[in-house]
């Protein structure tokens, strides 16, 4: 199985050095014009760059690590991902009158979907998030929404935490889900299935949890979050 990783940022690092520790093929997809020098690579020395369209189009699993203003124009550009494991690790996250907050996630009065403008007075629910629209630009993908959760430090390196750290994921194709758990079990995440994709519309607020005790409450980013059982659980 190839993994492309398209966008090869700190989550896309992080994300290619741990799949390349687990044996994984991995291809980064960098815009032609930004991989002359190519990004730092050394913790994935296996990895390969192309194009995002070629390496989308070379792999069966298709990481989207990119900053959410650029996604719709990118993902348009990957050309058809029908039948594909698409993980979504994106967090829309835009600044608000509070200070940060989601730039989908919320439906104004009427039908339509309206995903890019906060408006708080507008608001009348919480009833859509990125990778549905995501899934939207990309028909016939198989999303998964996962790896948004925690900050990049901990997807490069599990290790050194008391219990695996959980990774919450959601997409409406087990078969995608079993293979991203599979994934995320070589990353040292213990994989939890949230639902169908519409749970993503949990998981989006939730990484914003990680970012606010590790940015604005002063915890830092090594740390992740766990599933604890009771001894006893069944
Ligand atoms: N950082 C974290 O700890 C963390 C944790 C969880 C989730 N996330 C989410 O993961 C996503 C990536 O975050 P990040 O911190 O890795 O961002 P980043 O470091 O800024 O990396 C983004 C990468 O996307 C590339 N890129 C931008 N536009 C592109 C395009 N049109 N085609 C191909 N590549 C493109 C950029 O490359 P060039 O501009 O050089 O071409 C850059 O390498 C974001 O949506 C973020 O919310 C981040």
């Amino acid at each position: 199985m190839t993994i492309a990783i398209i966008g090869a940022g700190h989550v896309g690092q992080a994300l290619a050095a741990g799949w390349a520790r687990a044996g994984r093929d991995i291809v980064l997809g960098i815009r032609p014009d930004r991989s002359a020098d190519g990004p730092p690579t050394d913790d994935a020395p296996s990895a390969r760059q192309a194009s995002p369209r070629d390496a989308a189009q070379a792999a069966s699993t298709v990481v989207l690590a990119l900053p959410w203003a650029a996604a719709e124009t990118a993902l348009r550009a990957l050309g058809d991902l029908t039948d594909k494991t698409v993980i979504d690790c994106m967090n829309p996250i835009v600044r608000t009158p509070d200070g940060m907050g989601l730039a989908v996630g919320h439906t104004w009065s009427g039908a339509e979907q309206v995903g890019h403008t906060w408006s708080g007075a507008e608001q009348v629910g919480h009833t859509w998030s990125g990778a549905e629209q995501v899934a939207q630009w990309l028909p016939g993908a198989n999303v998964v929404k996962t790896l948004n959760q925690v900050g990049a430090e901990v997807m490069a390196d599990t290790s050194g935490f008391a219990m695996p750290p959980v990774m919450f994921m959601a997409g409406d194709d087990d078969a995608a889900k079993s293979i991203v758990a599979g994934l995320l079990t070589d990353l040292g995440f213990g994989p939890l299935d949230a639902g169908d994709l519409t749970k993503a519309r949990l998981l989006e607020p939730h990484a914003l949890v990680w970012i606010n005790q590790a940015l604005q409450r002063g915890k830092g980013r090594n740390w992740a979050f766990a599933a604890i059982d009771r001894d006893d659980a069944s």
